[in-house]
């Protein structure tokens, strides 16, 4: 069976004006024959997902987040709701990005966010991965995982996504080779042992059938390393190669689909 590959676009606090974001966007619509072949999930700032998904069309492409309240409704100021999320147009949430934990963000407030997510019937798409080359990696995704995952029943869990983000491996490569990413062989393993740690939780169906994908300096020149046949991955979360139109494509270009 042809797997039809996850590709997350991360736009993070870009770009400046919604006429570029809609252009960027547009760009990206044009190539039809890869949107039929990969799912591709643009997650842009909030303020423009009402404009992409009335420009959405017919094409098959989501719309998504990168946060969403912990809280359901009522006086908290600034904040967003997964019903406001969803009645704008958006089905994922990207949920504990460490961009969003380096600014305080708990595993308890992510759990939180993920039961929000469920409650509001979004896709939920979960950041782990660990801050230091080194670290203990195993003993934080497993945390990470449990305390994320501890209000997400058995059923909610077809609307879960995981992305592996080694934190010390974002916004790196920015000579565009892609040289100070991880290696395919410390993130196959980390995708396997995620496997493991959602097969404790849950069972070995849900560990097999949940997304997982890979997150950290992934652009065109690297992406066929991270996904490919004989990766553990299911896709990736590309944050900066995704704010270049031609960049991206290319990138979705490298991704072989049998
Ligand atoms: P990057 O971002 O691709 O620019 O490293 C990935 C992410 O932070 O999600």
């Amino acid at each position: 069976m042809t797997k039809r590959y996850t590709i997350i676009a991360n736009w993070k606090m870009n770009p400046g004006t919604k006429q570029e974001a809609l252009r960027l966007f547009k760009n990206v619509l044009k190539e039809k024959a890869l949107l039929r072949k990969i799912h591709i999930i643009v997650c842009p700032p909030f303020l423009y997902i009402s404009l992409l998904s009335l420009n959405k069309g017919k094409n098959m492409v989501s719309i998504g987040v990168q946060n969403i309240s912990r809280l359901a409704e009522g006086p908290h100021t600034g904040e967003v709701s997964g019903s406001m999320i969803k009645s704008a147009g958006a089905t994922h949430a990207i949920i504990g990005h460490s961009e969003r934990r380096a600014m305080g963000e708990t595993d308890e407030v992510i759990g939180e966010k993920m039961r929000q997510a469920m409650k509001s019937n979004l896709y939920a798409i979960l950041a782990v991965g660990e801050s230091e080359p080194g670290e203990d990696a195993h003993r934080i995704l497993e945390e990470e995982l449990k305390k994320a995952l501890s209000g997400v029943s058995l059923a909610d869990m077809k609307r879960v996504l995981i992305a592996y983000e080694p934190r010390w491996a974002i916004s790196k490569g920015k000579d565009d080779t892609g040289a100070n990413s991880d290696t395919p062989e410390h993130a196959f393993e980390k995708a396997i042992f995620i496997r493991r740690i959602l097969a404790n939780l849950y069972n070995s169906s849900i560990a097999q059938k949940t997304p997982v994908l890979y997150g950290g300096s992934v652009r065109s020149k690297n992406i066929s390393v991270f996904v490919n046949a004989d990766s553990p991955f299911d896709g990736a979360l590309v944050g900066g190669a995704s704010l270049d139109a031609r960049e991206f494509l290319e990138l979705l270009r490298r991704i072989h689909i049998k």
